[in-house]
């Protein structure tokens, strides 16, 4: 079979092949320019480029009656999906935390609950998939993450599409990251070897709270004085007092099981109890319920965000006065801050009630992505 077309010396056009008809659409048409026979043997499918001549045609999805063409040297380069706009190696960023891995690459960006469950041919879900049934399980320790790290990871590379080639850079939390970062059997060389064993040749892991800062930094390049930064987890919560000038870290901690987790069941749950009398929830379930803002029942559903709201408030000040009680037995008069810089998903919960009128106290946008989007900035 052979198609007969007529294309002047610019742009695209669609062909039909059983009428041989220019289309009415695109480009005027032809007054001069190639005129050839193609042999269209098989049908170009979908996504297939086929070149003839200097001609290159594009399948369409079903590779029917319709069939794209474009001259080559009016063909745009193919775009590299392993470089950013400025040429450097694009990273892919993973941000592992006890209720939800935060992934970035390029402009995409997705999060997948930190749920797991093993299937009965031995596979195992991650994410809403393993949320659907009742029994899922949640990661509990530093060596969960490490554990389950790899099976995270490829789920939010397929999502994004990303080349198994493309640099990953991961997030441990800082006391984890900062303990052993240089022992040999620490959490930072076993995760690095864990994903380099999973197809990630390139793999650098930082410590989740300075992701935080680093976004900040770069956004506010101007900034004086020493910065507070609080990375409220669900598990975790990460404090860092760091001077803006020098960029160093003055002094830095994580409190495990402090974070919205602790909120939940000592401050939020006692108080919706009576609403669900017959259920437990897990803790990967209790980070849902507060992000969803209502509860549900049999036909019954609540909207719980006053109580959540409510529960914020509290939580947040009893957080920051130990933060402040640690900074005053570790620093004393050198405890000092101008700014408090505050994110991790569990701020989006105090959005609307922190208040001070002491300090500068700023919420980063998107704050559960944070660190993802600090660790972006690290180049390749
Ligand atoms: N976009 C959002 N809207 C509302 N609530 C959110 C949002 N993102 C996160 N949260 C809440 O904030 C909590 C903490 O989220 P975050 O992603 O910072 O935790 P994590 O990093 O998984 O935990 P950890 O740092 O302890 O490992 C979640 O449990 C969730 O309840
Ligand atoms: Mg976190």
């Amino acid at each position: 079979m052979t198609l007969e077309i007529t294309g002047n010396n610019k742009g695209s056009y669609c062909v039909r092949k059983s009428s041989l008809r220019l289309p009415e659409k695109g480009p005027s048409p032809p007054t001069t320019g190639i005129r050839t026979r193609f042999p269209l043997s098989p049908v170009a499918r979908k996504k297939e480029v086929k070149t003839f001549g200097n001609v290159n045609f594009f399948g369409n999805s079903s590779g029917s009656s319709c069939l794209f063409w474009q001259q080559k040297s009016y063909m745009r380069p193919k775009v590299d999906k392993t470089v950013n706009k400025r040429g450097n190696k694009m990273v892919f960023v993973c941000d592992l935390g006890f209720s939800s891995l935060k992934w970035i690459f390029g402009d995409q960006k997705g999060r997948i609950i930190s749920a797991h469950r093993r299937t009965h041919d031995g596979r195992i879900l991650v994410g809403d998939e393993a949320l659907m049934t009742a029994g899922s399980s949640y990661l509990k320790t530093v060596e969960d993450l490490v554990h389950f790290y790899p099976t995270f990871v490829e789920v939010a590379a397929n999502a994004g599409h990303v080349p198994g080639k493309a640099p990953l850079i991961v997030g441990l939390p800082y006391s984890a990251w900062a303990a052993d970062k240089d022992s040999p059997a620490g959490a930072v060389s076993t995760l690095t070897k864990v994903l380099n064993g999973s197809g990630w040749p390139d793999v650098r892991v930082l410590p989740q709270g300075l992701g935080g800062i680093r976004l900040f930094m770069e956004q506010n390049p101007g900034t004086k004085g020493n910065v507070l930064a609080v990375d409220i987890g669900f598990n975790t919560v990460i404090f860092t007092l760091f001077a803006a000038g020098t960029r160093s870290i003055i002094y830095g901690d994580t409190f495990y099981k402090r974070g919205v987790h602790q909120m939940a069941t000592q401050l939020l749950l006692p108080n919706i109890r009576d609403l669900a009398p017959s259920r437990t929830f897990t803790p990967v379930e209790v980070s849902y319920l507060i992000e969803r803002g209502y509860i549900q029942y049999g036909f019954e559903r609540h909207d719980i965000s006053q109580e959540i709201e409510k529960a914020a408030k509290t939580y947040i000040e009893d957080v920051l006065r130990d933060i402040n009680g640690e900074l005053q037995a570790h620093l004393g008069l050198k405890a000092v801050f101008e700014t408090v810089l505050v994110f991790g998903g569990g701020a989006t919960l105090i959005r609307d009630t922190i208040s001070s009128n002491r300090v500068n106290i700023r919420i980063l946008p998107e704050p559960e992505f944070a660190n993802a989007a600090g660790f972006a900035l690290v180049d390749g």
